[in-house]
């Protein structure tokens, strides 16, 4: 598929989605989030993807958020629908892959690139970054999981301050709240993306997806994350990676996991 709205570039194991409407500081309108999704979804389903990183093109955004100028005059029900369509084709969907998803947050992320970015993962940014939900400002609240994920990341008073006060707090904020990870030069974000990528991708994918679905499952109502767990692991033992795995370990030797 071509896309207008984001570019999606192989190499080396990593798929790297990129945002790319710098004119809107890669605004995320109803076109983005269905390419978004598509870009995903193919990378996820690829067997040579082992890592996505998302990120935004140009210097200045990651995503300043859910693109204003389509909702403007939207009433209660199309408010509802557009946070229940965006939430299932790509908050929730990003969150539930079983590809790891890094966000490299190389500028504003605000509102639903804020939400973007939590739905990963997990997060770095670059040191010019400024994150915030900013909605209450516009009349409206967070409607792409912000209400949820950043209390999780960050704490409920946190999140309360964050989300009443419409503000935004820099890097170094973000990472001693936790909300990401490792804060580093605007140059040196995207290698050190590739760089976690690559650690990753020596470990067992097979083992990494259900790990992603056991740490989820904490967060999901009515699922008891630790019968989850339980299954996940049982899962393990049928595959050829722990095989491997455990063959390799026993061997002294490195593993060199088929995926499967
Ligand atoms: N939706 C639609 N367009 C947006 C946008 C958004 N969320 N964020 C930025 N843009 C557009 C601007 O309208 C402008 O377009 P124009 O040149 O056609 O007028 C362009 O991107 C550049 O933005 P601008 O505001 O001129 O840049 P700035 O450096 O002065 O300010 C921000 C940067 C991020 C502080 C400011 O753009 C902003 O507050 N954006 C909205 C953030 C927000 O409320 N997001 C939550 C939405 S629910």
């Amino acid at each position: 598929m071509a896309y207008e709205n984001i570019r999606s570039d192989f190499s080396n194991g990593i798929t790297t989605i990129t945002i790319n409407r710098p004119s809107k500081l890669n605004a995320l309108n109803k076109a983005t989030i269905e390419e978004l999704h598509h870009a995903l979804d193919d990378a996820n389903q690829s067997k040579e993807t082992k890592v996505i990183i998302v990120t935004g093109s140009g210097e200045k955004a990651f995503v300043a958020g859910a693109d204003i100028s389509e909702f403007a005059d939207f009433n209660v029900e199309e408010g509802g629908r557009l946070a229940a369509k965006g939430q299932e084709l790509l908050f929730d969907f990003v969150e539930n892959l079983s590809t790891p998803v890094i966000a490299a947050v190389n500028g504003f992320a605000l509102g639903g690139g804020l939400e973007l970015a939590m739905a990963c993962h997990f997060r770095l940014a670059s040191s010019n970054a400024k994150m915030g939900l900013p909605e209450v400002s516009l009349g409206v609240i967070p409607g792409y999981g912000g209400t949820q994920r950043l209390p999780q990341l960050v704490g409920k008073g946190r999140a309360m301050e964050m989300v009443m006060t419409a503000g935004m707090i820099d890097a170094n904020q973000a990472l001693n709240y936790g909300l990401v990870n490792h804060v580093v030069e605007t140059d040196e974000l995207l290698p050190l993306a590739e760089k976690i990528a690559s650690k990753i991708m020596r470990n067992s994918s097979v083992a990494i997806a259900e790990a992603i679905s056991a740490v989820n499952a904490n967060y999901k109502d009515g699922v008891d994350g630790y019968q989850t767990e339980i299954e996940a692991f049982g899962n393990c033992f049928g595959t050829e990676d722990f095989k491997e795995g455990t063959t390799a370990f026993l061997e002294k030797r490195k593993a060199d996991f088929p995926g499967r």
